[in-house]
């Protein structure tokens, strides 16, 4: 492993179970799960093999094993691969994921770890957001893939429209992710670099070994989800704001300053 991936695990081991606490009854976040879920039941088809490359916890490699998948679960933090292993076997769809623990977008290790090339990656809320070199990561994504597989892949976008309005109004100034990339973030007391891209380099990367098939915007007219707690005083405002976000989710305007943004792509 890289030392920035060394980082990036030890960082996310530190965070682990307080990364599967916040979802836990925040709406936003759960809405974004449930669209997230609704790209990844358009873009696979099961029984295809799909590797969940920073899969955390594992709640979307239960989904997918649920839906009739067969998972590559791959993490570099050894405690959210142990919680992805726990999740999936006590969701009693274990057989049908194997877990491993390691860079996932080193050179020719997934194949190897799976036995054959990948039908299928998901890049699930985010860990685009853990690479320098974004070109890089997916020219080693595609390698792990057959021909004509099908990718999906999101990343924390670094024009939020909400993010930057949200650090002006609480005089927190020009939010980072609206400052140049790589930079530095600090998570569980390690120091932890961290990308943001925008729709245009997600697209001007991953059209070099990839056929776009879609941009899904999230966290364009709906907050992000770190919004949660102030958004629960105003429940019908969330929902109509949830609602207009999802209706959206597809224009250009949206991608240029949502939250999240996820790409399906099909392997050249
Ligand atoms: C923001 S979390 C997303 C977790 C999960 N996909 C989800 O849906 O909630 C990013 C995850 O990516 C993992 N990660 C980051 N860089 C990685 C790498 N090079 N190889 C494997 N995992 C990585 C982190 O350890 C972390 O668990």
């Amino acid at each position: 492993m890289t030392e920035d991936t060394k980082a990036v695990a030890a960082a996310f081991d530190g965070l682990s179970h307080g990364y599967a606490a916040s979802f836990i009854d925040n709406e936003l976040a759960a809405d974004a799960r449930r669209r997230a879920h609704m790209v990844y039941a358009r873009s696979f088809h099961a029984p295809a093999l799909i590797a969940d490359v920073g899969c955390g916890p594992g709640q979307d490699s239960v989904w997918l094993a649920r839906h009739g998948f067969q998972v590559l679960a791959v993490d570099c933090s050894p405690s959210m691969i142990a919680m992805a292993r726990q999740a999936v076997d006590q969701a009693g769809v274990g057989s049908a994921v194997i877990t491993w623990q390691g860079d996932g977008f080193a050179p020719g290790r997934l194949p190897e770890i799976a036995g054959q090339l990948l039908d299928g990656v998901l890049l699930g809320f985010g860990p685009l957001n853990f690479v320098s070199d974004l070109e890089q990561a997916l020219r080693n994504i595609r390698a792990a893939m057959r021909p004509g597989g099908v990718a999906v892949v999101s990343a924390l976008s670094s024009r939020c429209a909400w993010d930057l309005m949200w650090h002006l109004a609480t005089g927190r100034g020009i939010a980072p992710r609206w400052h140049r990339s790589p930079q530095t973030v600090r998570i569980s007391d390690v120091d932890c670099p961290i990308s943001y891209w925008s729709a245009r380099q997600l697209i001007h990367a991953a059209n070099r070994f990839f056929h776009l098939l879609n941009v899904t915007a999230v966290g364009s007219i709906a907050p992000p989800p770190y919004a949660d707690p102030l958004m629960d005083r105003l429940p019908t405002a969330r929902r109509t704001l949830c609602r207009w976000d999802e209706r959206l989710q597809q224009t250009r305007l949206a991608a240029a300053i949502a939250d999240m943004l996820w790409l399906e792509l099909r392997a050249r």
